[in-house]
């Protein structure tokens, strides 16, 4: 039987001295425990963890030591696709965005939290985009006959406007610090892309021991079952059924779902410490008992 996760200690606000203190170490440091106790010896580990995750996202720190990382192997997968439309779920500031855009016509973003707006304003003006008049709910960014689309708001929202609109998108980017996989049916469904760039951020619940976390997002297991422990090359494959399966189960006919196959892959922040972020090529699944038989192979 699995606990109920509670917190044993009544919630105590970060002062904004505490805010400054740990923001200044972010800026210059990784997340280390053992300082990072030190220096709030007062804080829990669960409630430090949750308030650097806040920070990072919150001041554009997330995936700092492997943002080139990152944004090379957006480039190189941009190289080989050519998209001409992009859809973009978890934007952020917009690093991977003005990636997406050398190599497309057209990149449609969401990011859900407001304040990063104007972060992603200020990299379109570094790479030149003008800000245009509104258009429904996004916010358009322009270079010559380059576009860019941000919505404000839910990445499933965008999705489903993008769907109304008929717009035909080439290739989705789900770069979330958490997992995609739970929506993954749902905005394959919605956007129909020919190419899948994913980031699976579910290494951190894999080192972090959420057993909880893993038995919900890992469908294709048994959720009576705890899938703990793994090793990093075991949890890389999990994550490739998980998806595999997730796709399959995008439709309620399988001549109408799809097939994910996995062409490249990196490691972002290498691979005892970071995330794993992989290119996948959409594809219609052959035979349901063909795809079946290969997610079932250990
Ligand atoms: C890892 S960051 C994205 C980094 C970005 N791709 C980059 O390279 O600059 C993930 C972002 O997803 C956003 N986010 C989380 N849930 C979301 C949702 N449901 N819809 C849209 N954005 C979301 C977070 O606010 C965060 O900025």
């Amino acid at each position: 039987m699995l606990e109920r996760r509670k917190a044993y200690n009544p919630p105590v606000d970060w002062s904004p001295t505490e805010e400054g203190l740990l923001l200044n170490y972010l800026e210059e440091n990784s997340f280390d425990s053992k300082r990072l106790r030190e220096l709030f010896p007062s804080r829990t580990l669960p409630s430090i963890r949750s308030k650097v995750r806040k920070l990072r996202i919150k001041y554009d720190l997330f995936g700092t030591s492997y943002r080139d990382e990152k944004e090379n192997f957006t480039t190189e997968i941009a190289q080989i696709v050519r998209p001409k439309i992009v859809f973009e779920a978890y934007a952020g500031a917009g690093h991977q965005t003005f990636k997406w855009i050398e190599y497309s016509d057209t990149v449609y973003a969401s990011e859900i939290m407001k304040y990063k707006l104007s972060q992603f304003e200020s990299l379109a003006q570094q790479n030149k985009f003008k800000k245009k008049k509104h258009s429904g709910n996004w916010y358009v960014f322009e270079k010559g006959e380059k576009k860019i689309y941000l919505c404000i708001g839910d990445a499933l929202d965008a999705a489903a406007e993008l769907k109304v609109n008929k717009i035909k998108v080439d290739l989705v980017d789900l770069d979330t610090c958490g997992s995609t996989l739970p929506l993954l049916p749902t905005l394959l469904l919605l956007t129909k892309p020919s190419h899948v760039v994913i980031t699976h951020g579910e290494f951190h619940s894999m080192r972090f021991k959420r057993e909880d976390v893993l038995r919900r997002l890992f469908v294709h297991k048994d959720i009576a079952q705890n899938p703990l422990p793994m090793d990093v090359d075991e949890m890389s494959h999990e994550l490739d059924k998980a998806i595999k399966v997730a796709a399959l189960r995008a439709h309620n006919e399988t001549v109408d779902s799809f097939w994910l196959e996995l062409v490249k892959e990196t490691w972002l922040g290498g691979r005892f410490h970071g995330m794993l972020r992989r290119y996948y090529k959409v594809k219609k699944p052959r035979a349901t008992s063909d795809c079946i038989n290969e997610i079932s192979k250990k």
